[in-house]
């Protein structure tokens, strides 16, 4: 593989993986293959890019991770996923968020008739934060996100989408998180939105080394700001590079066959 240009330095990159999944079977109502065979990690500190055409299993490997996979009465039916070396296959949704896996789901799932604040307050329960330490989150956030801070009294289902995605990964954010799985930030939004959306995830990974785990279609703009990438296509994982790596290949699109060129 060409060296040509060295791919930006995850801070984590060498460290033992946040998180591990080893061969991961899903089957949904216990007939349905979700995924057939998913090995990947991530290492604190990291950018990855879950990247595959739609049904290629990138959902359900987010959902295995978050143990989100009981909400749609699936399970993980072989292999195994670890979380700082431990297995947590299977773990309800609700320890592993306060274990700091947080999972924010495709489609922007707002609280419409509150507030943009009265949603991210809600993101704070979880750690049951005393009020300073809540406004100092908050303000934390709203300097990730200016755009939240100028709607902050305004009803979420009045916001933009653009600036309804920014809510939900914000709200997420304020679980104070290790691992942050995005499913497909950029679905239905302006490219020049998605772009501000992952430039400030890219800055939230530097600044305070968040680590990201980001299922997407759109393969152009998630390999600029990834460290690192895997390719799913029918349940497995088929291709896995350095970002930089995946950017020079020009196979990559007929993989994703079917979909528009980005
Ligand atoms: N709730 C569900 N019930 C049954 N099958 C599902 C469900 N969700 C996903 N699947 C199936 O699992 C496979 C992978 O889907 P998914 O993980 O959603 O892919 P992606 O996120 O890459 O579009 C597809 O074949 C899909 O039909
Ligand atoms: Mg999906």
């Amino acid at each position: 593989m060409s060296t040509q240009t060295p791919p930006p330095v995850a801070t984590g990159a060498g460290l033992a993986p946040l998180v591990e999944l080893r061969g991961i079977e899903v089957v949904y109502d216990a007939a349905i293959l979700g995924v057939a065979d998913i090995s990947l990690t991530v290492a604190p500190g990291e950018i990855v890019a879950l990247l595959g055409a739609n049904g290629a299993g990138k959902s359900t490997t987010l959902k295995a991770t978050s143990g989100l996979l009981v909400a749609d009465r699936a399970l993980v039916s072989r292999g195994s996923v670890l979380f700082r070396g431990e297995d947590i296959t299977g773990v309800a949704p609700n320890l592993l968020a306060t274990r700091g896996i947080v999972h924010v789901l495709e489609g922007r799932h707002v609280f419409g008739h509150l507030t943009v604040e009265e949603n991210l307050r809600t993101g704070t329960f979880l750690r049951r934060l005393g009020r300073r330490e809540t406004e100092r989150d908050l303000d934390e956030i709203y300097g990730y996100f200016p755009r939240l801070r100028t709607k902050r009294k305004t009803p979420a289902g009045l916001t933009s989408g653009g600036e309804q995605q920014m809510l939900a990964i914000g709200r997420a954010l304020l679980t104070r998180p290790e691992l942050v799985l995005l499913d497909e930030p950029s679905m239905g939004l302006a490219p020049i939105i998605v772009e501000e959306i992952f430039e400030i995830i890219a800055g939230l990974n530097r600044t305070k080394g968040t680590t990201f785990l980001v299922a997407e279609q759109n393969i152009a703009v998630s390999l600029r700001h990834a460290h690192r990438g895997y390719v799913l296509d029918g349940g497995k994982v088929v291709l896995t590079a350095t970002a930089a790596d995946l950017r020079e290949r020009d196979d990559l699109h007929e993989i994703y066959l079917g979909l528009a060129s980005v």
